[in-house]
């Protein structure tokens, strides 16, 4: 068959190449997954010094006869920065493999580990509704989540304790690490409260560190009742197990951590009117507090740029939320009668927002 009128086979053959790189994007995903699965980045971490292939192959739980792929699973995961290879000696060809900053963060043992997050978000029941967006396109339901398990990732969780679990401690996990910066580096949004409530806190790990941090703060964690359940509070954090868009516990201040993003702009107006009910006016300490992501706030940064449009489509296949850009949040705080915010850009991929009443 020829080429058709005027088509450079140059371009042609580059078109195909673009094509192929995005056909097997999910690899490097799911290669990240396997490596994690067979404890690669903690043996590389126990070995103590450059691991060489042989040396990591004898380390891992795996069949004698897969230990000659190995090799070509390490390869990819250097090309996505997880490892390096490092000259042993003089007289060595091979090298050994070391750690890099991303693969630290998902050691077993690291307080800020990201694996949690990771494991639960490559879960087939969160990846499988990427199977389904096309017929969602098609049909009335709200999210391919839906379409996939018949019901919401909530209404799933309430009854699957599997994912109720592997969720939560994908949350905590994330929550760990953005308290600590917060806690750290943004000190003046925990002045002039003496209340706080967590909305869709999850199992309360910002609450807990903020309570243990700031003693005279009286903090509520308020989730669904399959959340909280048989979670104990302390003197100044309490739990409370039900539906925000029904009641929040009254407070100084809310939190919405990665909550607003899972939800419409319709449904986040509601959440929004609901915290302003029951927060004071902003001279007597009343604010909301959002951790979310602003997009486009990371110009020039083509890997960020592409991270946060993962995260928006991401929204909509698993909860029928969104990410938004600064101009949407503002009109959101705006229309649910707030009168002005602050913007603190210290969490890489998502900021701090303060809302006023
Ligand atoms: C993306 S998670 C964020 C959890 C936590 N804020 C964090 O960042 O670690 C969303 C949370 O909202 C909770 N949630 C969902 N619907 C809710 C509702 N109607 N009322 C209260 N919490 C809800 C979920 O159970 C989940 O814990």
């Amino acid at each position: 068959m020829e080429l058709p009128n005027g088509e450079q086979s140059a371009e042609l053959l580059q078109a195909q190449a673009h094509i192929w790189n995005q056909i097997f994007n999910f690899i490097n995903s799911m290669s990240l997954k396997c490596a994690i699965q067979l404890g690669i980045p903690d043996a590389i971490h126990s070995h103590g010094r450059p691991m060489t292939l042989s040396e990591l192959v004898d380390a891992l739980p795996i069949h004698h006869t897969k230990a000659q792929f190995i090799y070509r699973l390490m390869r990819i995961l250097i090309h996505s920065d997880f490892f390096v290879r490092q000259k042993i000696s003089e007289i060595d060809e091979e090298g050994g493999y070391l750690l890099t900053p991303a693969s630290r963060l998902l050691l077993k043992d690291e307080p800020f580990s990201v694996t949690p997050l990771l494991l639960a978000l490559l879960d087939p029941i969160m990846t499988n509704p990427w199977h389904h967006v096309s017929e969602w396109f098609q049909n009335d339901e709200p999210t391919p989540f839906y379409t996939t398990h018949g019901r919401t990732i909530w209404e799933y969780a309430g009854h699957e304790p599997k994912l109720n679990h592997f969720f939560n401690d994908a949350m905590s996990s994330d929550t760990r690490l953005i308290t600590s910066v917060v806690v750290r580096d943004c000190k003046g949004v925990f002045d002039g409260f003496n209340s706080l409530v967590d909305v869709g806190g999850g199992t309360g790990t910002f609450a807990k560190a903020t309570a243990d941090r700031f003693p005279h703060l009286k903090c509520i964690v308020l989730d669904l009742p399959h959340v909280v359940a048989d979670l104990e509070g302390t003197e100044n954090l309490s739990y409370v197990g039900g539906d925000m868009f029904e009641a929040i516990p009254p407070a100084d201040a809310v939190l919405l951590k990665w909550i607003l993003h899972d939800w419409s702009d319709e449904k986040s107006l509601r959440i929004l009117k609901k915290c302003k009910e029951v927060i004071p006016s902003k001279d007597k300490g009343g604010k909301v507090i959002i951790i979310d992501m602003i997009m486009q706030n990371q110009k020039g940064d083509d890997e960020l740029i592409e991270t946060q449009l993962f995260c928006n489509l991401e929204m909509m296949i698993l909860y029928a939320g969104k990410e938004r850009n600064e101009k949407e949040w503002a009109k959101l705080f705006f229309d649910a009668g707030f009168s002005d915010y602050k913007i603190t850009h210290v969490l890489g991929l998502r900021s701090v927002i303060e809302v006023y009443p």
